[in-house]
């Protein structure tokens, strides 16, 4: 079927055609969280590349545990002029024609230390991540947990009242609503733990206030985790269980990912080999979709319309989901080389997105004698993180962005963009 087809949602919204921006953070907010010019930018150029569906990246509904320092946040203390902005972002990211969905999130554990010296947690689970930038979190307590489902009902109200046509409820990667789904970071005994029944509890609770605050029109979508890749952790038969429950929900679109920071498969099999390295595994190139094995299990039993994203970049493949059976196709890193793409693959211009041309990686002689394993593919993994943040910054600077960097330049000033982010959002706090 052509990318091209219309789509409805059950909201009643229709989206023109079947591409999406998927939800990449931006760190480029104002101080205090605000969305400003930077951000307006950046979607106004990603608005002109024609995508069907404008996702936004991580918007926090609580400034005490973001992503980054500098996402926007939305927990229903904005002022007039931070709503304008928010007007601004929205009108932007619609601006080419596409449906605009805010991405509302609640970064649980994997709050930097940057950003929160003691995050917190469904348990005080500790991230297994080598150079120390989270902290141990502390578990939330019911008041806690009650206060963090409102938060999302109070940011997604907002946003939808600043002209987002709906809300994204990031319950994927790791964040605090997949934290509490997953039986390694959920030690719980209360009603939030144990059973799938109570870790979902959740997702399931703020699905229904979102709901509540946005009304029938607006769409409601969940990004979730086909798996979260590790033993004991949340698994693929765990999530056909949970699509069931948000079905019986009523959402509107449902986006299957997977992983997170610890075992990051959101970027693909083993993190970066799809994007950096020029001979690909035939296996992987043969199903350049690494999610879509699990996605045509959840077509099987689910009827919520399936957004699926991770490792499409050729028309061919992206036509093929949709023949089986899913609905919107997901793109993330080829939207940061080239902003348009999305356009061109849809006018025929182009019949592949583009990937970064080959970089080096950093090799253990980079991080000292004594460096593990771990840490080298670590180093490498947030390097590869930095080069498409970079780019992203550039967006928001108005300028061209590149498909070639020195990654180990990308990282250190991906790194001081950070700290200085972190400064100035301390101070307006
Ligand atoms: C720079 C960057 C930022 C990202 N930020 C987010 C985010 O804020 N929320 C989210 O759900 N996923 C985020 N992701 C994951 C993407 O949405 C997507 O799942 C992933 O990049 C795989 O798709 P791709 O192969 O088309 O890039 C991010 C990915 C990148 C590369």
């Amino acid at each position: 079927m052509s990318l091209k087809t219309p789509f409805i949602l059950p909201c009643g919204l229709e989206l023109p055609n079947r591409i999406a921006k998927a939800a990449m953070t931006e760190g480029l907010a104002e101080p205090g969280g605000v969305a400003g010019e930077h951000i307006e930018r950046a979607y106004r150029t990603w608005t002109e590349g024609g995508v069907g569906l404008m996702l936004t990246g991580n918007i926090m509904v609580d400034a005490r545990f973001r992503e980054r320092p500098a996402n926007v946040v939305v927990d229903g203390t904005q002022d007039e002029q931070a709503r304008e902005g928010l007007r601004r972002f929205a009108a932007a990211s619609k601006s080419g024609g596409a449906l605009g969905i805010a991405q509302i999130s609640h970064a649980g554990r994997q709050s930097p230390k940057a950003v929160a010296a003691e995050p917190v947690g469904p348990s005080a689970v500790a991230m297994k991540m080598p150079g120390g930038l989270f902290g141990k979190p502390r578990a939330l307590d019911e008041n806690e947990i009650l206060d963090v489902v409102r938060r999302f009902s109070i940011s997604a109200g907002e946003l939808c009242n600043c002209g987002f046509d709906g809300i994204q409820v990031h319950a994927a990667h790791g964040y605090l609503v997949s934290e509490f789904l997953n039986p390694l970071a959920n030690k719980r005994a209360d009603r939030w733990g144990g059973s799938l029944e109570n870790r979902a509890r959740l997702l399931i609770e703020i699905v229904r206030a979102v709901r509540e605050a946005i009304g029938p029109g607006k769409a409601l979508t969940v990004k979730l985790n086909s798996s979260d890749f590790q033993k004991g952790g949340f698994s693929f038969d765990d999530c056909l269980r949970v699509v069931g429950m948000l079905e019986a929900e009523g959402i509107d679109l449902l986006e299957i990912s997977g992983g997170n920071y610890e075992q990051p498969r959101m970027l693909g099999f083993d993190g970066l080999e799809p994007v950096f390295e020029k001979k690909v595994r035939e296996s992987t190139r043969a199903r350049e979709a690494y999610f879509m094995g699990y996605a045509e299990e959840v077509i099987k039993s689910a009827r919520t319309p399936l957004m699926v994203t991770g490792g499409f970049r050729t028309r061919s493949a992206m036509e093929a989901a949709v023949d089986d059976g899913v609905a919107v196709i997901g793109i993330g890193r080829p939207l940061c080389l080239d902003p348009r793409a999305a356009g061109k693959l849809l006018s025929g211009e182009l019949d592949e997105l583009p990937a970064p041309e080959r970089h080096f990686r950093l090799g253990p002689g980079w991080l000292g004698p004594h460096s593990s394993n771990d840490l080298v593919k670590a180093a490498n993994g947030f390097a590869a993180m930095s080069f498409f943040y970079r780019n992203i910054i550039r967006l928001g600077d108005g300028k061209r962005t590149r498909r070639r960097m020195n990654l180990w330049r990308a990282l250190i000033a991906h790194q001081l963009r950070e700290r200085a982010d972190a400064k100035r959002s301390v101070a307006a706090d």
